[in-house]
């Protein structure tokens, strides 16, 4: 049996994302409660969870320093919430995107916990002032989004409440650098926080480009898989302009006024209008047909180059 770490984690929801936190939490050591309102989703996950430690650990990938077996030892499932949550230091929660549900579990949870626990939401985009009004401990709660796979990409973003306490947010902080996450600070909540605000900038010009005729759907994807995201997986846009210059100052004194007057020429936001959707899908689906076959191997072999990626930092990166 493994050592657990004090106290343990409640994953409440054990679909996609319930299942990865609880494996990032155990690779760090702590004793995990896998809480979902579907007998058979706590069972099919403890299930999935099992075969994907046990095929990381062969392919020699397998987070934190416990062997598969210790890992899987520090999970187990609970079908009753409130004896799932008692002595936990942290609650994650991770059931559908749906305002009125995530609200109805969090009043649930209010009521059952002490003053000690985390409180922490995987929402994609609900603001915690929507989430956490009117709890009793919104002081101790908190959203922690990951992204998809959250196994192989790290980052986490922290978004408060307004009267989240600057404890939660630095506990909440310390716990994912200690199950080897890469959480951020969003100091103040804002509609699509930070990552989905960046892909949507991105996503919004790559549109206009395609849908203006200036390059092709496929070669617009290459300019980011061969391009600039071969440097943004290692360095952001703003380390970038500094190493492209010789430092930030030098970058502006050079580049402000051209970056000014491209961005000038910049559209309105894009409609995503059927004729355009159905040529950029026509394009796509020659290299990946959108049937669920082909999609679930495209998505493998993504999740396979991400894990590749992940070992490479881990071995450039010394944590
Ligand atoms: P999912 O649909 O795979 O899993 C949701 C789970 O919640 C299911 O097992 C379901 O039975 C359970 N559930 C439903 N009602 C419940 C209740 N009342 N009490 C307990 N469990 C309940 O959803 P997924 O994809 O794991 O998403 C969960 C959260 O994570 C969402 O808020 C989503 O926005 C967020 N997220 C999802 C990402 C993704 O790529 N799928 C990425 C980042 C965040």
């Amino acid at each position: 049996m493994a050592s657990s770490e004090a106290g343990g984690v409640v994953i409440v929801g054990s679909g996609l994302i319930g299942r990865s936190w609880a494996m990032l939490f155990a690779s760090g050591g702590f004793q995990v409660k896998l809480y979902d309102i579907e007998q058979q989703q706590i069972t099919s996950a403890l299930d999935s969870i099992r075969k994907e430690m046990k095929s990381l650990e062969q392919c020699g990938a397998l987070k934190g320093s416990l062997s598969a077996e210790q890992q899987l030892s520090l999970i187990s499932g609970c079908a009753n919430i409130a004896e799932a949550v008692e002595g936990a230091v942290h609650i994650q929660e991770c059931v559908p995107e749906n305002l009125e549900l995530k609200k109805k579990i969090f009043t649930q949870l209010d009521g059952l916990v002490d003053d000690r626990v985390v409180l922490s939401s995987s929402t994609s985009c609900l603001l915690p002032s929507k989430l956490f009004v009117g709890l009793a401990h919104v002081k101790q709660c908190i959203v922690a989004h990951p992204v998809n796979p959250p196994y192989y990409v790290p980052l986490v973003e922290l978004v408060p409440h307004p009267e989240t306490s600057p404890a939660t947010m630095d506990r909440t902080h310390a716990l994912l650098r200690k199950i080897g996450q890469s959480p951020v600070r969003v100091l103040r909540e804002i509609d699509g926080f930070v990552l989905n605000r960046l892909q949507y900038a991105i996503i919004s010009e790559a549109w206009r480009l395609v849908e203006e005729g200036i390059v092709s759907p496929s070669d617009l994807d290459l300019v980011m898989s061969d391009g600039l995201g071969m440097r943004y997986a290692f360095i952001g846009p703003l380390e970038t302009m500094h190493l492209n210059a010789e430092g930030m100052i030098s970058y502006c004194d050079r580049y402000s006024e051209g970056m000014k007057r491209v961005l000038k020429t910049f559209g309105p936001i894009p409609e995503f209008s059927r004729a355009t959707v159905e040529k950029v899908n026509q394009d796509l689906c020659l290299k990946v047909p959108d049937d669920p076959g082909h999609l679930a191997a495209r998505r493998q072999w993504r999740d396979d180059c991400l894990m590749r990626l992940a070992k490479l930092k881990s071995q450039v990166q010394p944590q």
